[in-house]
């Protein structure tokens, strides 16, 4: 029932760094994917993305060497047990996985009187997120991995894929098959961060009023 499957897919879906088989994603899979992201709400329908298929090893053999010393220097700001627990997560997959997707933000696209953003100028990055996690959601129903890496500098990727000025880089996703999809997120499996329950994120009226009415899990 398509009703079932909707949520099944919600719950299955994962970052993943370490399941990616490095078989070739199917071409029509990955047009069914990106056209999910592009159907996407957006401010205004400014549809301000754009996808860079990052096949090229030189490319990903560069971005994931800046990855690795962004890990390095993130770990540097950790006490040593948060480290020891740090060192233990893979946080991506960048040449392991069969395709980079750069996903790009244009502020300019429909730009200067997008209907919507006029108070906030952050809708249009919203809108990005939704298509990222369109797409995300369409690759977990066509048995693929995603993996959002954002341990990068900003300006470093934009000179890398050679964006245009006023383009933002929002995410590098690692994308392909996968030998499975792990029940539970990295982060929680090694100990970093476990998922807030239901209970202590609703409020009533105001907030951090806890709901009194009815018991969230
Ligand atoms: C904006 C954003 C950035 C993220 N950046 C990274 C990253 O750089 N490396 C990584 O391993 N995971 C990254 N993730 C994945 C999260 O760690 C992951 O979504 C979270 O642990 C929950 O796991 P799940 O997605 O499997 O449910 C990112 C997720 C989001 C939404």
């Amino acid at each position: 029932m398509i009703y079932e499957q909707f949520y099944q897919i919600i719950y299955k879906r994962r970052d993943v760094r370490g399941q990616f088989s490095g078989e070739p994603i199917e071409p029509d899979a990955l047009e069914r994917i990106l056209s999910a992201a592009n159907a996407a709400p957006s401010v205004g329908m400014s549809q301000p993305w754009d996808f860079i298929l990052v096949e090229d090893p030189e490319i990903r053999k560069k971005f994931a060497a800046h990855v690795e010393e962004e890990r390095v220097a993130f770990g540097k700001l950790l006490p040593s047990d948060r480290l020891a627990t740090f060192e233990k997560i893979k946080i991506e997959g960048i040449l392991e996985s069969s395709l980079g997707i750069v996903v790009t933000y244009d502020p300019a696209r429909g730009a200067p009187a997008v209907l919507g953003r006029n108070t906030i100028d952050d809708a249009g990055l919203y809108s990005v997120c939704l298509a990222i996690e369109n797409l995300w959601l369409a690759a977990t129903c066509e048995n693929l991995g995603v993996g959002w890496v954002s341990f990068y500098k900003e300006q470093f990727l934009s000179d890398l894929v050679e964006l245009p000025d006023q383009v933002r880089p929002i995410a590098w996703l690692c994308v392909g098959p996968v030998t499975h999809l792990e029940d539970t997120p990295d982060l929680e499996r090694l100990g970093w961060q476990k998922r807030r329950s239901l209970d202590d994120r609703v409020f009533a009226n105001r907030y951090g009023v806890k709901d009194q009415l009815r018991n969230w899990q």
